[in-house]
């Protein structure tokens, strides 16, 4: 035998020196879900370890991150029940927290990379992503709301939008409006092909957002394709994406490959919060090692070709790597 792979895997230093794939704490984005109070910090049930946060926690735990090497954070905001109605008024409200919120990270920290979600479904009695009369989601009518989103977040300060609701033509519509309104430096994210996935279960749980009636199929992807993603992916590029998506991440990851080689905008892949709850579940009951987990999870999505990570596990991540 001339050839023996095993040499290559011998010693802790001979792998870390043929280890093709490196994860770094830059590449990792935070999700944060937001609600309205001065101190909250209430643990979210389908989601362990993840809290909603009031503005004086949100600004510790982003204060804390910084410190730990994580630099971007994507803002999901909880809506009373009584702020929601059939057009999402406060998405853009002048007295929306979600905004000031926006307005407060920026402010105390000017280095951090604020993201933000552009749909309807947080602020919706309705609970979808877009405008619904007679049970349907109606595409063209759903625009103008979302623009509207997007230009109060662009006010606020965000850094980079993050339009989740699989509309068609809602990238180029913010683009152009964005950059009438002189925010030509305000980026876009695009979720680009965002699957119809029972993995949001926990996220919507800890919003209160799942839709009130029928599913999300009529907008977002059927699992069963990936050819739609590409065209999904091109329409993006042509529309002013900066950034696509791929969502989620682990059973996507055949599909989060073939859009790096499709495109050369970078990538992002969402480890969404059905993905990280698997993951705790089982832990807790002794099943799987949590930690051992996270970092198989996010490597492969990096294998698989994925530029950026938004991931539940982002802090722990940044502790393990801190004190490795
Ligand atoms: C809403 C939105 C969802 C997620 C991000 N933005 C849920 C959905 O589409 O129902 C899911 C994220 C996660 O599960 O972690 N437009």
């Amino acid at each position: 035998m001339l050839d023996r792979p095993r040499r290559n895997r011998k010693s802790k230093g001979i792998r870390g020196l043929v280890r093709e794939t490196r994860i770094s704490t830059e590449q990792i984005i935070y999700p944060l879900f937001v609600v309205d109070h001065d101190k909250a910090r209430q643990p979210i049930n389908s989601l362990p370890g993840q809290f909603r946060l009031g503005r004086e926690d949100l600004l510790r735990e982003i204060g804390e991150c910084l410190e730990l090497g994580i630099s971007t954070f994507e803002l999901f905001p909880a809506v009373v029940a009584d702020k929601k109605d059939k057009t999402a008024s406060y998405s853009y409200a002048d007295d929306n927290f979600y905004l000031d919120y926006i307005r407060a990270v920026k402010d105390r920290f000017p280095e951090a990379v604020v993201m933000s979600d552009v749909a309807m479904d947080p602020y919706s009695t309705d609970g979808h992503d877009g405008l619904v009369r007679d049970g349907k989601i109606l595409n063209d009518e759903s625009l103008p709301i979302l623009v509207r989103m997007s230009i109060a977040q662009a006010q606020a300060g965000v850094d980079v939008i993050g339009p989740s609701d699989m509309m068609d033509g809602r990238v180029e519509a913010i683009r152009r409006t964005l950059d009438e309104g002189g925010y030509t430096d305000v980026s876009i994210m695009s979720y680009t092909a965002k699957y119809a996935s029972a993995c949001y279960g926990p996220f919507r749980e800890a919003l209160e957002s799942a839709p009130k009636s029928g599913d999300k199929k009529t907008y977002q992807m059927d699992p069963a394709n990936v050819r739609e993603a590409l065209r999904e992916a091109t329409l993006d590029e042509m529309e002013g994406a900066d950034i696509l998506m791929v969502k989620p991440a682990v059973y996507y990851l055949d599909v989060i490959h073939r859009l790096k080689e499709a495109t050369d905008l970078p990538i992002a892949a969402y480890n969404v919060s059905g993905e990280y709850a698997m993951i705790k579940a089982a832990a807790e009951r002794g099943w799987i090692d949590s930690e051992a987990a996270m970092l198989e999870v996010l490597t492969s999505i990096r294998r698989a070709g994925a530029d950026m990570i938004l991931t539940y596990f982002a802090r722990e991540f940044a502790e393990w790597q801190r004190v490795r």
